[in-house]
């Protein structure tokens, strides 16, 4: 096996908020039953986890629920006398790196946007240094609640103050209605975090990734296809956007959800591919190609299924070579001046270095990116190797996000003079 590769130990995947400081508030809401696994979560990635919970969300989970999965004592009252000062809503609040209110009920909202302060989860908002300390509401409520005019204006008085609104979900609710106003899922809340609190190196650029395999039809229930997985495509997808840029991610078919944020286009066959490469690609400054390209596709496609007629004779099928994306794409105009900036992947099976090196020959790209097909396909953790024109950098075994934001990281590196970088 050639450099990046097998034979490495995996570096053990980063907790995402090591050293965090998050004051998690829950206000009364049926939501509470997800802010307990969105603690937990919070905690795995490293975060220390101060709760802080009204009375209202102690009627739907109990304190003790929430400190032992917080490890920490939960304050649940300003005249709570654990605090030497006697002053749990500045204490709280002075070394957080954020609060995040989740459940957001429509009454915490509209007491929040009004600056009120008469139980200790609204005072510590209050008494945040807004500067310093980010607040974060996770809305959950009937739909007519949210939709009502008086809730909106709070959100957008909210907004106008600094606070981060969050999305809400849609779907059934627990009063058997079905509308927006659920909480977004407790992983979905710990990401939105998480990408909140990562650096924003590449604020205002516009990033396009493929990722995935395309799909070649020969007849209207069969076709080709390859085992790409597109796990590193959304992965990439997810640090770059995490790391500030606008993304859009033109998928081929795969099973895997969206990264948040991320403005997704899915596509079936290469052609369908270069067609949404072709609209997005004036709005880009980086292209990450990662897809797996189908080379060939059959000349024709049958209208109706190839049947087996019983005379031992196979289908002829003939194909017809498929557009090369990456390539077109590094040729153009903007390319060739610098403008956009174009990566390859190289998915090889051995002998990574010299194919990467000759890749990036071929297809015209600053930057190209190696690794070893059958030892990544699917998997959820891989070993990079980065070639440009100053030779090569290894990114060692490790989860494709970590690798991901590794790689984010280079191309930022490699990038000064891009529109929107300053
Ligand atoms: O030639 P090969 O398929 O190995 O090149 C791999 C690189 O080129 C990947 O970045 C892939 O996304 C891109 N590619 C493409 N269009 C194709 C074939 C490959 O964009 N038709």
């Amino acid at each position: 096996m050639d450099r990046a590769g097998a034979g490495q130990g995996i570096v053990p995947a980063m907790k995402n908020l090591s050293g965090k400081q998050i004051v998690l508030g829950l206000s009364g809401g049926v939501a509470c039953y997800k802010a307990a696994e969105l603690c937990r979560a919070l905690v795995k990635e490293g975060a220390t986890v101060q709760v802080v919970m009204t009375d209202a969300a102690e009627h739907f989970i109990t304190a003790v629920t929430m400190q032992a999965l917080s490890g920490q004592p939960v304050y649940g009252s300003q005249w709570d006398t654990r605090q030497p000062n006697n002053m749990p809503h500045i204490n709280l609040t002075r070394e957080a790196d954020a609060i995040l209110v989740a459940p957001a009920s429509a009454d915490f909202l509209a007491k929040v946007a009004q600056g009120r302060a008469d139980e200790l989860l609204s005072l510590l908002c209050l008494a945040r240094p807004a500067q310093r300390v980010p607040l974060l509401l996770a809305p959950a409520m009937n739909r007519e609640m949210w939709a009502h005019p008086a809730t909106q204006r709070n959100v957008a008085q909210l907004r106008a103050d600094g606070a981060v609104v969050l999305d809400v979900g849609r779907g059934d609710q627990a009063c058997g209605e079905t509308g927006d106003g659920r909480m977004l899922e407790a992983h979905e809340l710990c990401d939105e975090l998480i990408s909140f609190l990562a650096p924003k190196p590449l604020s205002g650029r516009r990033v396009l990734v493929t990722a995935g395999p395309t799909y070649e039809a020969i007849d209207p229930v069969r076709g080709i296809t390859n085992r790409s997985s597109g796990k590193m495509g959304f992965a990439i997808a997810r640090a770059a956007r995490e790391a500030g840029a606008a993304v859009t991610l033109v998928a081929g078919p795969v099973h895997l959800p969206t990264p948040r944020g991320v403005h997704r286009v899915d596509v079936v066959s290469a052609r369908d591919m270069q067609a949404a490469v072709a609209a997005a690609i004036a709005q880009a400054d980086v292209f990450i190609a990662t897809a797996a390209v189908a080379d060939w596709r059959p000349a024709q496609s049958a209208e109706q299924k190839i049947k087996k007629d019983g005379s031992g004779q196979t289908p002829q099928l003939y194909f017809t070579e498929n557009p090369d994306i990456l390539a077109e794409v590094a040729q153009s105009e903007r390319a060739r001046s610098g403008a956009l900036y174009c990566v390859g992947f190289a998915a090889e099976s051995h002998d990574l270095l010299a194919h990467a090196r000759a890749k990036r020959e071929r297809k015209g790209v600053p930057l190209l990116v190696g690794n070893i097909g059958p030892a990544t396909f699917g998997q959820d953790d891989n070993a990079l190797l980065l070639v440009d024109a100053q030779g090569a950098t290894e990114l060692p075994r490790a989860s494709k996000h970590e690798l991901a934001r590794q790689l984010i990281a280079e191309i930022d590196r490699r990038t000064p003079g891009v529109a929107g970088k300053s």
